[in-house]
């Protein structure tokens, strides 16, 4: 029991990681949240301070998660769980990240939409399935110049193809939980929702093929 309490508290901890904010503070003497969308995240970070720190916040997010996720697998080498039963654990371990970027303890509970720590957890648990998703979040991106709707479009498309029967997994929990999830990223994208119902939303200057 000890060490399932420790790797949650783990999981969430490493969630609240504030890669944005801390990037933002150390490097350029901003607060990310005080600048473009307000949102302590990768696409915020493009907007703000550019590609390469974008890259180096979207990737740190995304390994957030993987990590979380992964660390589960520990309680199966341990003989703690069965391996059957790993799949719950890794959900928890996953989704304990994703809220702890959206409400980061060190950072007064004030953080991300939780949409990279989230791909980062999908890829931990269902990589095919959530290299989908990517390319769904991409061909949405690049039609629509709409980051947040990428991300909801592409949290929806993770419990959707999991009903496919190619995808279907032995347990359904995962199903349920992806639901969840999407339904966690429509709640973090409410502001978003309203600017693109207003036709507000910004949109993402796309500059293929151009370095730097
Ligand atoms: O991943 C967050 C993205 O979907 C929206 O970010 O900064 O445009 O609100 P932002």
């Amino acid at each position: 029991i000890l060490i399932i309490a420790v790797l949650f508290i783990a999981a969430y901890l490493i969630g609240s990681i504030s890669t944005a904010v801390w990037l933002g503070k150390a490097y350029y003497g901003i607060d990310i949240r005080h600048h473009g969308s307000g949102n302590s995240g990768a696409t915020n970070t493009f907007r703000v301070l550019g590609k390469k720190p974008g890259t180096i916040v979207m990737l740190i997010d995304i390994f957030k998660g993987w990590l979380a996720t992964s660390l589960a697998g520990l309680l199966v080498i341990f003989d703690v769980i069965a391996a059957d039963n790993l799949v719950y654990f890794q959900l928890v371990m996953g989704a304990l990240a994703v809220v702890g970027h959206i409400f980061p303890v060190y950072e007064r509970f004030k953080g991300g939409k939780g949409v990279a720590t989230l791909l980062g957890m999908m890829l931990a648990i269902q990589p095919e399935v959530a290299l989908m998703c990517m390319v769904i979040f991409v061909i949405v991106l690049f039609t629509s110049r709409y980051v947040s709707l990428g991300s909801m479009i592409a949290a929806l498309a993770f419990p959707i193809l999991l009903l496919l029967p190619r995808f279907h997994p032995d347990n359904p929990i995962l199903i349920i939980f992806g639901f969840i999830l999407f339904a966690v990223v429509v709640l973090t994208h409410r502001k978003n929702i309203n600017r693109l119902i207003a036709g507000q939303e910004s949109k993402a200057n796309i500059t293929l093929g151009r370095k730097k």
